[in-house]
């Protein structure tokens, strides 16, 4: 298999391009500025972009879901609780998306926002957990009808209870991190880690004291409309 993660400096996000051996490709979370980037490289890898996915609609920056799928007639696939009626494909938990011999698996993860999902690859023993679990953290759970106890319900019931050995692939990591393990996060994760309770984790969740997103009230309706240009 053939994955490449892509990291935009802004607003540190991490991109995911997935290929298999047939040249098969599905991309998770491309952000707007780095189009030409990954345009490049499915064109030197002669690669075939099936699915764009996203996590989530972020708040932070703008998909590039719209002009990809324009250059290369990929499907957009989003939650259908995010209520992005633009995208191709409005998913829920469980839908299972063929990449040659790999699944991927779409796992509802909300918490974060109510529309979250993480990917999980079983074959390669990969999950894209998207602002679900972040290394050592997890997303806010203050905007997007975010909830703290579905986010730990989420986290403990569907991504900590995936083998150990399982990498995980964040959306974002602000210290230079590129990915962890299930085990590692159970370990060490400060918010959702190291036994906390549901009560500890929406004490934390609620006293972290965070700005308001930068960028919210620009990206939001953009994403909601695909990324796409008026
Ligand atoms: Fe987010």
């Amino acid at each position: 298999m053939f994955l490449k993660q892509f990291f935009e400096p802004e607003s540190c996000t991490y991109t995911y391009l997935i290929a298999d051996e047939k040249n098969h490709a599905v991309i998770i979370d491309p952000v707007e500025s780095e189009l030409d980037i990954y345009l490049k490289m499915l064109q030197d890898y002669d690669l075939k972009l099936l699915y764009i996915f996203e996590t989530h609609i972020h708040a932070d920056h703008i998909t590039a879901a719209a002009p990809l799928r324009e250059k290369t007639q990929a499907k957009s696939v989003v939650h259908r609780n995010s209520n992005v009626t633009c995208a191709d494909l409005l998913i829920t938990d469980g839908c299972i998306f063929q990449l040659g011999k790999y699944s991927i698996e779409a796992i509802f993860t909300p918490g974060h926002t109510n529309a979250c999902m993480s990917y999980y690859l079983k074959e390669e023993n990969i999950v894209f957990t998207g602002d679900t679990l972040l290394i050592n953290g997890c997303g806010r759970t203050d905007f997007q009808h975010g909830s703290s106890k579905q986010l730990y319900e989420s986290i403990h019931t569907k991504i900590f209870t995936l083998p150990e050995q399982t990498i995980v692939y964040p959306a974002h990591d602000y210290h230079g991190k590129k990915f962890s393990t299930i085990k590692e996060e159970k370990e060490q994760n400060v918010r959702l880690g190291q036994g906390k309770t549901e009560a500890e984790f929406i004490d934390i969740m609620r006293n972290l004291d965070l700005p308001y997103p930068k960028k919210i009230d620009t990206a939001l309706p953009m994403n909601q409309a695909c990324g796409q240009k008026k």
